[in-house]
């Protein structure tokens, strides 16, 4: 059963650990900066949900650091022969609309909705790594794709753009 403070469930912390790992290097450790950069944060607010501090640098930190990390998936999504909107980035894609939305909110006063998305992301991480980025992450390794130089040793066995899901259980 898990944990609730006044009905709402708490979301535990989260840390980088070996059940995040999806086996390519360069993603993991785009994944362990990310998971870090949320923990920082959230260790801002407290269980009322109120700041201690300004959280607001550290978040747009994190959102650059998080669409420097979408790019990236995306990229390498293509040259291996996804669509541009192919469900795994419009995923990103949502997020990132989301994270400029709370953004725009907390300038407008809301104090705790910083706090509310960062729980949110720790719940949402998880899967996203677990099944979207794992699948992509064995896709890449199919291909003997290299996420370092960003290359592949044999580029003809690519079709570009002719797949637009993401093969994961969460694609239907
Ligand atoms: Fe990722
Ligand atoms: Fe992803």
């Amino acid at each position: 059963m898990s944990q609730t403070v006044n009905d709402f469930p708490v979301v535990p912390d989260l840390h980088w650990c070996a059940s995040l790992q999806t086996g390519d290097a360069r993603m993991d450790q785009t994944h362990e900066e990310f998971v870090d950069l949320l923990a920082r944060l959230r260790a801002l607010h407290g269980s009322d949900g109120q700041h201690g501090a300004d959280p607001l640098p550290l978040f747009r930190q994190l959102v650059a650091h998080t669409i420097e990390h979408f790019e990236q998936e995306d990229r390498w999504m293509v040259a291996t022969g996804f669509s541009a909107d192919n469900c795994h980035s419009l995923q990103h894609k949502s997020i990132l609309d989301t994270l400029q939305a709370v953004e725009t909110h907390y300038l407008q006063g809301d104090s705790t909705i910083i706090g509310r998305m960062a729980d949110a992301l720790a719940e949402w991480f998880p899967q996203h790594a677990q099944s979207m980025d794992a699948g992509l992450a064995l896709h890449l390794k199919s291909l003997a794709f290299d996420t370092r130089t960003e290359s592949m040793p044999d580029p003809e066995r690519v079709r570009p753009a002719s797949m637009s899901g993401c093969g994961s259980v969460s694609c239907s």
